[in-house]
């Protein structure tokens, strides 16, 4: 059976029954109809990457095209985003904008960005607002930008606009599409070639029914044992994975009934399938008839639902379905739906309807139940009040640690008629504070006595349970209370509540973000240091930019997928893969025993110590590969992976699992043999000073991060020849080449790696993809056929380290006058299980004084690398100097608390004179108005006691040291004089190829339009070192000048004083002079120099939940001479976001008794998203640079410093709390916040009691 539809226009006929029947829109996409712009990551409707548009006769939306199913595809128009626009027919303003406004980096998100743009300007008839625009990207995340330059790009087509915008980019052009026709006929679609069902081979069973007579007629088929699914989105995949084993799918999408909704003046009724998306639209409309204003809040609701993309295709049916099918769902729709007595329509056959109750139909066993529809009363706004809250980790796309709704029926003398009081979040069978709703009937709901005995008896009634990963019991339980507590405090008349408390009635209020860049440049040196658009942005956003598993192999190709080992502790004993191999679609099994050579992924010969590709006996982290499973598909090589049954010997019943640095630090005494002392301080006794006026002790604590690139671990690996052609996405060309080599006991020159550019590096790319780029190879080279390996997001996370936590236990004597005379510093940081890469003795180590005075003789510094029974820790951007800022930072910090002096004092009394942060600093916060906004704070705090602020700030003192060697190439073609440069360099956002592209053109003297930097290969780039760190950069940009030099050289003797650049280079060309040159830079060619950077970060806490905003950032960065001013501002503004995630929302959670990742996934793991960054950004490059300040060119790294200055946030919340905490009546004490600091943390340490909830 075939269906129709169109991509970008092209009609495409599918024989459905060809396809798994559980095939996804992104897949037909990318691997059918070879589109490559729409891409992919999660595959959970969490990032964004794969969003692409649909239309249908009702208009066009923006889509999770990793949800959508292909078999809900019929006669739709599908839109990618090559096919909007592209280098051919031209760039759609979308497209341009983002591009032009440097809204781009590595570029691996940028399509579904703009393809989410484009479904919201289809979908308002092209007429946004600049709210609506800014609210709409909760589902795509950036892990590069920071946001900013995206969300000014995207602001910039709203009505209200007030974004400027480059002069290119201004003309108007219509963003509309064309008129929809049926792909069939042309004409348009009447939905005639809708199909009924199809069965395929292996007994599945699709059906596409057009009314519930034909919907019912399809369940009767259903037998008692199989498993089947109503089709409404498919998005509920994305929170609980669908079972391989369904049979039966009826998609729902044709079903009218489904889809209508009416209202009436006593109740409205909704459609069950009806989209999330439908369903807001219609509340707004709704809301404004007499007793359904309230549907103005519900509406509110529901956009904290998930994120755009996803509304679009969910319904509400699908949502209170994974209610019923989990009831630990913390369901927004059931709570707010539960809250309001809402009804559900049900049929248990065609003829068999019933209203009941939302709870009644949570309990009905029976599996063919259909729901109808939901029926929504109306409640007068003079005798009803109702309001609901969803608390989350950040601000938008996050499931609520605990949501509520709440209906109060008031009678005539406003007392309490009826209530209904509904909390998720806490435990499976607790939905009503039933007791509470029981408490308040017959009074006054703002009554002092009645409110007192209400958070009573709340606190002690809700029990939340204790289940991993979600937040605590204390926290939950403590946030049920605040939310019932800001709801009373935001109805009760204003003379019922004290002024100090009336701003806890209302949620943090966050105005439109906006952001301020400031730099300079210098004319003479153009196009180096000219702010220019980046080299690759156009077709980045236009998707034609191609990535690793962006690369075409020929129809034969095979997946991969890791089978985990999970005894971590014991030793493999066997592995037993039959059943996996019996999978439809499996080709074969590898293990450790099917390596010819070395099975490691790491290369000694660099310094490593070797790390298994396949864990061959003592299992190292939990979910360890021990094998490959290489398959026809990647869905079937997952699921097949699952079936590998690995046992195990030597299960030792005393060993003691740790998995994490806390785990090990929570014994008593910490087992030293896990403990490794890299680098000891030569200084045994620390002159802590004879007279100190203070001592201060603390501990400080930093958790892993995941580096969370939008591109994953991926190589594509194709036999060419008697060898290997490897496309992997690699920071490191020379060691992926050497470790494979080594693994097939093949020689180098038979492997040959290219890679284009990487969507995101940050440190993971740079040696733990080889294990995926070894487990591919070796598939490869076994089945002779090209195999592609991108790794799945949960994979990734369990088998990758992170970035190295780090706990610090410091001791320090100090004056007065706050000058610290002795410090002594004992840090920890978390290898995973063995010590590669690690970060102690380098930028730990030299950055733990930071921009501080210290003598050899009262500076005491050892630091240890604890091994625990996780993935081996890795390089995460700026490793090592996160952590080594962070630390005397924080002790600056807790010294300032403790004297009672203003932190940036104590920072001026130790600056060491030498650095030129002593007269930065003062001239930062003058220009900030550092001290009048202290102030105002002040006032703001004791004004308010359940909102509270804070001004935190954070200085850097960076040190880059060049090291390695980088080679490059620079071709001249005579036939039109334009350039290619290749380089052993990696692009991967960082901005690479643009800064060369300028320096190549500045000294050639031609036009940037001359140059193009191509693919960097292991021909070209053979032993290059290692793109890390933020030196690769300025490396090549060095090699390159190298070169071009040479080349002028070389052209010089040809040279006329009136030639074009195209006659010099014909005339060398013809007298046979050689137009490519190679040539390099090695260590010692550049001096290191320091970085100086300071930020000052204002935030706002919303003490009753935890949530925060962050008000406003300025940070001052030193780029030396930036070569180029909108990629160093990028890469500021989307470091410094990053180090924010890091501080604030990040949390990884292991499973204590197995050391299991419980995070590993989207849903879970919560990297900050477009509406969690600064509203108030203002960045500026240090003018005036130092002339001869070090770096090429006189520039300076910005890549990875600024990461170091997010921690000035945890400063100002330390702030913000010490004034809740005053107002609780507190001590004063010094509050241990780390990274991450999560609204738990916040809230919990807020310091105040449930019965001080009062009105007045
Ligand atoms: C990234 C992401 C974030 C999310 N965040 C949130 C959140 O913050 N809060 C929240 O509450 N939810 C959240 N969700 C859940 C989301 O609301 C649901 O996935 C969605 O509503 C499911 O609808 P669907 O049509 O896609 O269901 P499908 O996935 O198509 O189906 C789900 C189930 O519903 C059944 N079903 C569908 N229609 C009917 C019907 N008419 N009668 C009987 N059974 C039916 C199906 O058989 C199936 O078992 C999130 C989801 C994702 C992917
Ligand atoms: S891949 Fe679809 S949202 Fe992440
Ligand atoms: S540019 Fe957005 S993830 Fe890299």
């Amino acid at each position: 059976m075939s269906t129709t539809f169109t991509i970008n226009g092209q009609p495409y006929t599918v024989n459905l029954s060809d396809l798994p029947p559980d095939t996804t829109l992104n897949t037909f996409i990318r691997e059918h109809a070879q589109l490559t712009a729409t891409k992919f990551m999660c595959l959970e409707g969490g990032c964004g990457a794969c969003v692409c548009a649909v239309s249908d006769g009702k208009g066009t939306r923006a889509v999770n095209s990793c949800l959508k199913l292909l078999n809900t595809c019929a006669q739709l128009e599908i839109i990618t985003c090559e096919g909007l626009g592209n280098h051919l027919h031209g760039y759609h303003p979308i497209q341009k904008r983002l591009a032009k406004m440097n809204g781009t980096q590595c570029g691996f998100c940028s399509p579904g960005f703009v393809m989410n743009m484009y479904g919201l300007m289809e979908q308002h008839g092209g007429r946004v607002t600049m709210e609506e625009v800014e609210n709409s990207f909760g589902g795509n995340i950036c892990r590069c930008t920071g946001y900013r330059p995206i969300l000014d790009a995207m602001k910039s087509f709203a009505v209200d606009s007030n974004v400027e915008v480059p002069r290119e980019c201004v003309e108007i052009e219509d963003l509309h599409m064309r008129a929809r026709n049926c792909p069939k006929t042309g004409k348009s679609c009447k939905g005639c070639c809708r199909h009924t069902k199809l069965v395929y081979e292996n007994g599945s069973q699709w059906y596409w029914p057009n009314t519930l007579a034909e919907l019912f007629e399809a369940m009767e088929n259903i037998e008692d044992s199989d498993e089947f699914m109503l089709v409404g989105g498919n998005t509920a995949h994305g929170v609980y994975r669908r079972s391989p084993d369904i049979k039966h799918f009826i998609d729902l999408n044709g079903v009218e009934e489904l889809h209508q909704h009416s209202s009436e003046r006593e109740k409205l009724t909704l459609g069950a399938n009806l989209t999330l998306t439908e369903t807001m639209e219609i509340l707004r409309s709704t809301s404004k008839q007499s007793g359904f204003e309230y549907l103005e809040v519900l509406c509110n609701h529901i956009d904290l639902v998930a994120n755009v993309p996803v509304r679009n295709l969910g319904t509400l049916a699908g949502n209170i379905l994974v209610k019923k099918q989990h009831p630990e769902f913390p369901s927004d729709i059931f709570i707010t739906f539960e809250a309001l007595d809402a009804k559900v329509v049900v049929l248990k056959g065609l003829n068999d309807e019933k209203e009941i109750s939302l709870e009644e139909f949570l309990g009905d066993a029976d599996r063919k139940i259909l729901l109808k529809a939901f029926v929504l009363p109306a409640y007068p706004k003079d005798k009803y009040i109702y309001d609901s809250y969803k608390i989350m980790p950040r601000a938008q796309n996050a499931h609520a640690y605990v949501n509520a709704g709440f209906l109060l029926e008031l009678d005539s003398d406003s007392k309490v008629n009826s209530a209904r009081i509904c909390f998720g979040g806490i435990r499976p069978d607790f939905v009503h504070a039933s007791d509470i709703e029981q408490l308040m009937v017959g009074h006054s709901p703002f009554e002092p006595n009645l409110v007192e005995r209400t958070f009573s008896k709340l606190e002690s009634l809700v029990q939340p349970d204790e289940v991993l990963p979600d937040a605590s019991p204390a926290y939950r339980s403590k946030l049920t209370c605040g939310l019932l507590y800001r709801f009373l405090l935001k109805h009760a008349p204003n003379s019922e509540v004290s002024g100090k408390f009336k701003s806890g009635g209302e949620l943090l209020q966050r105005p439109l973000s906006s952001g301020l860049q400031l730099f300079s440049t210098q004319k003479q040196t153009y196009p180096v240091t000219e702010a220019v658009q980046k080299l690759e942005g156009m077709i980045q956003c236009s998707g034609e930019a191609t990535y690793m598993n962006d690369v075409l192999t020929t129809t034969n190709s095979v997946y991969c997928a890791f089978a985990g080992a999970t005894k971590v502790g014991a030793t493999i004993d066997q592995i037993d893969a039959s059943d996996a191999l019996q999978y439809p679609g499996v080709v074969a099994f590898y293990s450790a025993k099917d390596i010819p050579g070395a099975n490691t992924f790491t290369d000694p010969s660099l310094g490593y110590e070797a790390e298994e590709i396949f864990c061959s006996g003592l299992v190292r982290h939990s979910e360890q590969p021990a094998g490959v499973v290489v398959a026809l598909t990647a869905d079937q090589a997952q699921r097949a992976a699952k079936l590998v049954k690995i046992s195990y010997s030597n299960v030792k019943s005393d060993f003691k699992l740790k998995a994490t640095l806390k785990d090990v630090f929570s014994s008593e005494t910490p087992d030293p043999s896990r403990i490794l002392p890299l680098a000891i301080s030569k200084l045994k006794h620390v002159k802590l000073s004879d007279k100190p006026d203070l001592e201060v002790r603390g501990i400080f604590e930093m958790g892993l991060q995941y580096h969370f690139t939008m591109e994953p671990q991926t190589t594509v690996v194709i036999p060419f020849e008697d060898g290997l052609k490897v496309y992997s996405a690699t920071q490191w060309i020379d060691q992926t080449q050497s470790v494979i080599a080594h693994t097939l006991q093949m020689k180098a020159k038979d492997v040959q790696l290219q890679v284009r550019r990487l969507g995101g590096g940050y440190g993971c790319k740079i040696s733990r993809g080889n294990q995926v780029a070894c487990a591919a190879s070796l598939a490869a080279y076994k089945l002779n056929r090209p195999v592609r390996f991108v790794q799945s997001l949960e994979s990734m996370m369990d088998c990758n380290g992170k970035r190295w936590a780090c706990r610090s236990e410091y001791q320090c004597h100090v004056k007065a006058n706050g000058r610290i005379v002795g410090l002594s510093n004992d840090f920890y940081e978390d290898a995973g299980w063995n010590a590669n890469e690690s970060p102690v003795q380098g930028h730990s180590t030299f950055t733990a004084a930071n921009c501080y005075e210290f003598t050899d003789s009262n500076f005491k510094l050892s630091g240890h690398a604890v091994l625990t029974d996780a993935a081996s820790s890795t390089w995460c951007r700026a490793p090592g100097s996160v952590e080594g800022i962070a630390m005397m930072e924080n002790i600056i910090e807790h010294v300032a608390f403790e004297l009672q002096k203003d932190p940036a004092e104590v920072r001026l009394a130790n600056i060491s004179k030498k650095t030129r942060m002593a007269t930065l600093m003062p001239e930062f916060l003058k220009s900030r108005e550092y001290y009048s906004r202290k102030k105002e704070i002040d006032t703001f705090n004791a004004n308010n006691r359940w909102k509270k602020r804070g001004l935190g700030l954070s200085a850097m003192y960076f040190p880059v040291i060049y090291i390695g060697q980088f080679p490059a190439t620079v071709a001249i073609y005579h036939a039109d004089g334009t350039v290619v440069v290749t380089h052993g360099g990696i692009e991967m956002g960082q901005g690479m190829n643009t800064k060369i592209a300028q320096v190549t053109a500045y000294t050639l003297g031609i036009d940037l339009s001359y140059i193009k930097v191509e693919s960097s290969d292991t021909i070209n780039g053979a032993n290059s070192m290692v793109t890390g760190y933020a030196i690769g950069s300025e490396s090549i940009c060095f090699a390159v000048r190298k070169i071009c030099e040479t080349l002028n050289a070389r052209l010089k003797p040809v040279r006329k004083a009136k030639a074009t650049w195209e006659e010099t280079v014909q005339a060398a060309n013809a007298q046979l002079i050689n137009l490519i040159a190679s040539d390099h830079y090695k260590t010692g060619d550049m001096q290191n120099y320091h970085v100086h950077g300071l930020a000052l970060s204002e935030v706002e806490v919303d003490v009753l939940t935890g949530n925060i905003l962050i008000r406003r950032v300025d940070i001052l960065e030193d780029a030396g001479e930036s070569l180029s001013p909108w990629i160093d501002v990028g890469q500021v503004e989307g470091a410094f976001v990053m180090g924010l995630g890091y501080w604030l929302s990040e949390l990884l959670i292991f499973e204590g008794d197995n050391g299991r990742l419980l995070t590993n996934r989207t849903w879970n793991y919560k990297p900050l998203g477009a509406k969690d960054i600064p509203i108030d950004f203002r960045v500026e490059l240090v003018h005036n640079a130092k002339p001869g300040g070090g770096g090429f060119m006189g520039s300076k790294a910005t890549g990875e410093p600024p990461c170091c200055l997010a921690v000035s946030v945890i400063f100002a919340l330390q702030q913000a709390l010490q004034s809740a905490r005053q107002d609780a009546g507190l001590p004063r004490e010094w509050l241990r916040l780390g990274a991450p600091t999560t609204p738990e943390t916040l809230l919990l340490n807020a310091g105040h009691q449930v019965s001080e909830y009062k009105l007045k």
